[in-house]
């Protein structure tokens, strides 16, 4: 083709894509509603729905997923949930669990919620059969084995990265499917809490045989004063069953109002089936935008794939125009400039939910450290959820994305390739981490080698981003005298200004500072209670203050920043104490992201808005006449503090420091004035409050989307007849949620809260145990043999029947256990047809008569007339199922007895004046109220109009 010809085809080409830019090929569906769970068991199979107990299983052929992993296994009695998932925040607290996970009842001790099986239908058009269609997981905790339609896929073991699955071999087209998925919580990855379940998204992808490959696209930009260079790589993968011809084409579009910046040529490409093949272009960007922590501007790379015209594929790649640069000398620049990283570290966990955050936290939570002024956030220890990474991307959040296990193998490889692969194009991305304080190897030959070899490897897949390491055991050889960028973990272990000097071509960072111990809103310590003083003091030998640390970082230009151990408290590590401590103290927010005051110191040094704060409260009832530490945290050059109007004297506030007053309580109001070249700029004022009164409810959103993912992040406080939030009030909430929504968790930041995160309905199943049967002729012996109990004339049920030669009828004989007779429990016979017809009695009582067969089987509710704690009778009289062939399989399962005991209504205590409802919308439009009540207040109500979703996207 003429160059002339190729270039009107690919500007006809060009505009019919942008025409048709809403019907995509390729579609992303997500999976999240509508899923099945239940706990199995390690070792008991009896529990663990006998799978792989029978004489074929899922290793030994195709399709043989038994037990709860095939296909048409009875889940009716399953409880129902949503993704994202986490069934360790469901479990109470025990203290024989584990501390470094929060003391959650899971794991090795509780093997009864230590294995969670899921379970989804989905239905598959027969317009799909010619699309390849894959099972997405972004992470699941872990040890994952995952089956659709009994085709055993796979297993993913690290609960950290994510997999995907091409199942469209096994699809039923025009027809339900079912995927299965078992995962096993019982081995611990981390020293830190981690949730346990499908805890991330699932989605289901389509595209044409010839595609973009998955995470086959790099993006890297070179910038100038006037213009950006684009440089990208697409693989191109053909998954049909021939040698196909191609023509491809990519341009540039504003991510967020999708006007066009650039636009490539058409290039031909040849592909063999199961071949991939790369496309390399590069781009001019004329004017670009830069993405910047204060700007952060996405652009849209888009792989368009046609055939003789017809668009195969629309592939959207998110970038940002930006450079990055470490610098031994000078620190961190950003598109050419000087930066500070003010970072945090972070595990993925929060009140309420777990690890399973939704969306919208995510971005919740990264918004919360960006008003505290921070830039920059590690990924401890492990690589985040996707969506981290784009709320990053689209806040202007700077990332250390960090691997969990520091190996050479080809599996520790493969980690840090998918986590590579996967994250290469977020702008937020600026360093890989390849571990954290690998105390066996830090300091020694076989660390040095490590860390080369897998420094070696990362360049090989990414050349952009330099490769950094947390290091703690003394900053002299090994991994830290190798590292492209060394990561230092606390002043205290060792003598970072020697190691610079010592490597003075090596750019160097605090990846780990403070560990500070705070309870937010406690000014006294209390070893008893476990509380720690949320004043910033140094925590313990080795350790320094918040203060301290920054001061030290602040000072040196050659350190890129340092990132504080940690932004947010989670669960596990509850350092210094045990249970019933089950949160850490480190963060600068609580566990709710409720702010410590540190928030307020870092915000004077690190944010640019005035800040002024006082530390502690004014409610010291009963301790009148003593001194107490007022501390003001301000980025003014004075302060003046008042108590009752009186001035205790106006101070020079030190760069990056604090002031602080020692007081003689009495009630009233302690008030701050911050000045600046002498000018009043802002007052402050914290004053002894009267009783709780009436409850408050806030939420973070006024409006919110009828998605079912998206969230309603509310503060519950009490305030005094004069409105004034009471800091101490503890008061125990309870909330009524009406609407279509749905209350997901509870907290209160609070570190030895053993209070319910979640209320939920409770559900044990007990199989029904056939043992014996007898043939009939007709129904007339019936009566007698139901009043009757001797075994006399019983066989085995179903072990010896001839199938040749079916008896008319057969009375079936079984029983189940009750194990309480609790009032509330609700009980239910989910019974699954042995017959073609059949009529069931229990305890010798008629429950149903002449039922046909169905393969959705029957539901009926068991009252105290019916059933009885301790063993109960059951008997079936049914005609035989006959088998065709002698290998048919016909059911020999009557089903099971559920036993339901319905959730307890939500409640939360406040602690220190605050407690965090999380409420998550349903797929329903509406108005959702949540109310408030505690004895002795005021209740509180809160009103939310949830509207219509516009975007639809997850598979119906
Ligand atoms: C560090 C470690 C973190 C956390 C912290 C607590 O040594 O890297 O994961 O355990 O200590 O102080």
């Amino acid at each position: 083709m003429s160059h002339r010809s190729n270039l009107i085809l690919h500007v006809l080409l060009f505009c019919s894509v942008l025409s048709a830019a809403q019907s995509s090929s390729r579609q992303k569906w997500l999976m999240d509603f509508d899923w099945k769970f239940s706990f199995g068991h390690p070792y008991d199979h009896t529990k663990d729905f006998n799978t792989t107990t029978s004489y074929f299983s899922y290793l030994a052929k195709a399709g043989y997923g038994d037990g709860a992993a095939k296909a048409n296994f009875d889940d009716r009695a399953w409880r129902r949930i949503n993704l994202p998932h986490d069934w360790a925040v469901e479990q109470d607290f025990d203290a024989n669990a584990s501390f470094s996970h929060g003391f959650k009842a899971i794991g090795r001790n509780f093997p009864g919620q230590t294995i969670g099986w899921y379970r989804k239908s989905f239905f598959i058009p027969h317009a799909d059969t010619a699309k390849r269609i894959k099972l997405v997981f972004d992470g699941v905790f872990r040890h994952s084995k995952v089956w659709v339609n009994g085709h055993y896929l796979g297993t993913a073991e690290s609960g950290y990265t994510g997999f995907s699955y091409d199942i469209s071999e096994v699809l039923n087209y025009g027809d339900s499917n079912i995927v299965a998925v078992r995962t096993d919580a019982g081995i611990e990855e981390g020293w830190y809490y981690e949730g346990a379940g499908i805890y991330r998204h699932v989605w289901l992808t389509k595209t044409s045989p010839i595609h973009a490959a998955d995470q086959g696209t790099f993006v890297r930009t070179k910038i100038s004063d006037k213009q950006a260079q684009v440089f990208t790589e697409s693989s191109l993968i053909n998954e049909s069953l021939t040698t196909q011809p191609v023509e491809a084409f990519q341009f540039i579009r504003h991510k967020k109002n999708g006007d066009t910046v650039a636009v490539s040529t058409l290039q031909q490409v040849l592909i063999r089936p199961f071949q991939e093949k790369k496309i390399y272009y590069q781009f001019t960007v004329k004017q670009p935008r830069f993405w910047s922590v204060d700007s952060p501007h996405l652009y849209q790379l888009v792989t368009i794939v046609t055939q003789n015209g017809k668009r195969l594929d629309e592939h959207e790649t998110n970038f940002g125009i930006r450079e990055i640069r470490f610098d031994a000398k000078q620190g961190f620049f950003l598109n050419g400039k000087p930066l500070k990283l003010k970072g945090t570290n972070n595990h993925q966990d929060h009140a309420g939910v777990g690890t399973a955050i939704p969306d919208e936290l995510q971005y919740w939570r990264i918004r919360q450290l960006k008003e505290m002024g921070s830039n920059a956030y590690r990924c401890s220890h492990h690589p985040p959820t996707p969506e981290l990474l784009n709320a990053c991307d689209e806040l202007g959040m700077l990332v250390i994305d960090e691997n969990r296990l520091m190996q050479t193998t080809t599996q520790g490889q493969e980690e840090i390739r998918k986590m590579i692969l996967r994250d290469r194009n977020h702008p937020s991305v600026i360093s890989w981490s390849i571990g954290n304080e690998e105390w066996a190897i830090e300091n020694n030959k076989t660390g040095e080698r490590i860390a080369l070899n897998l420094q070696a490897f990362v360049k090989s897949l990414d050349s952009t981003r330099p490769v950094t390491a947390g290091i703690s055991g003394g900053f002299r050889s090994g991994i830290s005298s190798v590292l492209e960028v060394m990561g230092y973990n606390y002043m205290g272990n060792g003598d970072i200004d020697a190691h610079a000097k010592a490597f003075p071509e090596q750019p160097g960072m605090g990846t780990e500072e403070g560990s500070t111990f705070a309870t937010r809103g406690v000014y006294l310590e209390d070893k008893i209670n476990h509380h720690q003083p949320a004043y910033d003091r140094k925590p313990r030998p080795g350790f320094y203050s918040i203060e301290e640390g920054w001061n030290f970082y602040a000072d040196r230009p050659n350190l890129a920043g340092m990132f504080i151990w940690t932004g947010f408290d989670y669960r596990g590590e509850p350092t210094p104490y045990g249970f019933p401590s089950v949160t850490s103290y480190f963060g600068m927010m609580d566990l709710c992201g409720f702010p410590k005051d540190n928030v307020y110191y870092l915000r004077s040094w690190w944010a640019k808005q005035p800040v002024l704060h006082i530390l502690p409260h004014w409610n010291w009832q009963g301790r009148e006449g003593e001194e107490i530490e007022v501390v003001v945290y301000s980025n003014a050059d004075e302060v003046e503090l008042t108590l009752n109007k009186k001035s205790l004297g106006r101070k020079k506030m030190p760069l990056n420091g604090h002031l602080s007053w020692m007081v003689r309580y009495i009630p009233g109001t302690l008030e701050a004035i911050s000045y600046v070249n002498g000018k009043k700029i802002l007052t402050a004022k914290t004053a002894t409050t009267g009783k709780p009164h009436q409850i408050q409810l806030s939420s973070h959103k006024n409006t919110v989307t009828a998605n079912g993912e998206d969230l309603l992040i509310i503060t519950a406080s009490a305030v005094d007849e004069k409105g004034r939030a009471v800091p101490i009030a503890d008061n125990e909430l309870s909330f009524e949620l009406t609407g279509p929504a749905k209350i997901i968790g509870v907290g209160n930041g609070n570190p030895t809260s053993l209070e319910k995160e979640q209320f939920i309905d409770k559900i044990e199943t007990a199989a029904i145990d056939l043992v014996f049967e007898r043939s009939l002729i007709d129904t007339n012996a019936v009566a007698s043999l139901l009043s009757s109990s001797t075994a006399e004339g019983w066989v085995p049920a179903f072990k010896q029947r001839d199938y040749n030669n079916l008896a008319p009828l057969y009375i079936h004989r079984g029983s189940f256990t009750i194990s309480s007779e609790k009032e509330k429990i609700q009980r239910s016979l989910y019974y699954k047809c042995i017959g073609k017809n059949q009529s069931i009695y229990v305890n010798g009582k008629l429950i149903a008569r002449d039922l046909p067969h169905t393969s959705n089987g029957y539901i009926f509710n068991l009252d105290s007339t019916m059933i009885h704690t301790g063993n109960n009778r059951i008997d079936i009289v049914a005609t035989p199922i006959p088998k065709k062939n002698p290998w048919d399989e016909v059911n020999t399962e009557a089903g099971l007895i559920r036993s339901l005991t319905p959730a307890s209504a939500w409640k939360r205590k406040l602690f220190n004046g605050l407690s965090q409802v999380i409420i998550r919308t349903d797929r329903s439009a509406g108005q959702i109220q949540l109310r408030a009540v505690a004895e002795g207040l005021q209740p509180g109500t809160l009103t939310v109009f949830s509207a219509e979703d516009q975007v639809k996207r997850y598979l119906q």
